[in-house]
């Protein structure tokens, strides 16, 4: 088997790079995209399709359908119908047109915080309000809080979700019993579920995540599910995504705003990218999910030797630590401004994903180890300074 390395991938700085563009001497650990080089089995795709020369309008083939139908009846145990997935040029796209089209105005959309910043983006930019049912932590784990859900589910006013599975950013993979009674509490109120997806894939070597779509009946009934190749397989930039929907109305509905939004049209890249991911990316997968372990055990480990009052749980799922420095700070957000001011070293604070997010910062850990070691090394001598 081919062994892949993730220790030395090419500099991005000066590459117009959002996260890497930043001061000499920065370590942005913040935004959610990869600094390994994609596959080479992507990448030649990608180059197959640039030697063609010709990049006018193109359509979906059947091998786009095909990859995802079967990256998911194999990876994850879920059966898609060809008809029901639909293309879309990101996932943040799609929540988007999905709110406008699946709420009036004023209504209100319920997210499950501390959750990924721009769904409060896409709800309130479409016109509806957030309404946050706070997860629970219980100073190791993070939890759903039914009682308080289903509180606020009945609300007549929330008519629609956005499930966050797996969950960015406290990394959890929700349990078939989870999902089942989000699926069960959101029927018996009328309300329509997005479940976000993009995570799926990066989860902790030999475990899988649970579709929302495949844990029930009801489940697949009352949701749109939006999946994607760019997380997992760092293709962020070739805008490529898609949106299933088994319900025939909600089909209908995602299909008819995706359309009038714009944002079912590929560009050249979209469809060669998702394709070489999802039927030859596999391998490269597993050992990038391996290397991801290996390095949030490695910051795990440092914290409890040499980070006194610094806490965090090797994340189930994605690339994001979540961490605990409620011991260290009442105010996450100057906590952060300093870390960067005086270290370098840049990172989330929790507070960017609803207030819950106070005495938590988010890292990005989808790098070479050594920049982990570097950032580990950057966050001691702060947190050695500021005592
Ligand atoms: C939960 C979640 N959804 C969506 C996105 C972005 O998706 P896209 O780039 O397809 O818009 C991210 C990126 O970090 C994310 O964490």
């Amino acid at each position: 088997m081919q062994h892949y390395n993730f220790d030395n991938p090419p500099s991005r700085r000066g590459t117009k790079c959002y996260k890497w563009d930043c001061q000499p001497g920065e370590l942005p650990m913040w935004i959610a995209d990869m600094d390994f080089e994609v596959a080479p089995e992507i990448r030649s795709a990608l180059q197959r399709r640039l030697d063609h020369g010709i990049y006018g309008y193109d359509s979906m083939g059947e091998d786009w359908y095909d990859a995802y139908l079967g990256w998911w009846r194999e990876r994850h145990g879920l059966c898609m119908e060809r008809e029901n997935l639909i293309f879309s040029t990101g996932v943040v796209a799609s929540i988007s047109s999905l709110v406008r089209k699946l709420t009036t105005p004023n209504e209100k959309v319920l997210i499950q915080t501390p959750v990924y910043n721009i769904f409060f983006n896409s709800i309130v930019n479409n016109g509806a309000r957030v309404l946050e049912s706070p997860l629970r932590y219980d100073g190791d784990n993070w939890s759903m809080d039914f009682t308080d859900l289903e509180q606020k589910l009945s609300d007549p006013q929330c008519t629609l979700m956005i499930l966050c599975n797996p969950h960015n950013p406290v990394g959890r993979i929700w349990s078939r019993g989870e999902l089942a009674q989000v699926g069960e509490l959101c029927d018996k109120h009328h309300v329509t579920v997005i479940s976000d997806e993009i995570h799926c894939d990066l989860t902790a070597p030999g475990q899988g995540y649970l579709p929302f779509a495949a844990v029930s009946e009801v489940c697949r009934r009352i949701s749109i599910t939006c999946i994607a190749p760019t997380k997992a397989f760092n293709l962020a930039g070739m805008h490529s995504s898609a949106v299933y929907a088994a319900d025939p109305v909600l089909h209908h509905k995602a299909w008819r705003t995706l359309n009038t939004d714009e944002v079912a049209e590929p560009n050249t890249f979209a469809a060669p990218a998702a394709i070489a991911a999802f039927t030859l990316g596999g391998n490269w997968l597993d050992q990038a999910r391996d290397y991801i372990w290996e390095n949030k055990k490695l910051v795990r480990d440092f914290a409890a030797r040499e980070l006194p009052g610094v806490k965090l749980r090797v994340s189930d799922a994605t690339y994001l630590l979540w961490v605990d420095v409620s011991a260290r700070t009442k105010n996450v957000q100057n906590f952060t401004e300093r870390l960067r001011a005086e270290t370098g070293l840049w990172v989330t604070p929790g507070t960017a994903y609803g207030a819950k997010g106070e005495g938590f910062f988010r890292m990005n850990v989808a790098c070479p180890r050594a920049l982990v070691e570097d950032a580990l090394e950057r966050l001691k001598g702060f947190l050695t300074d500021v005592g």
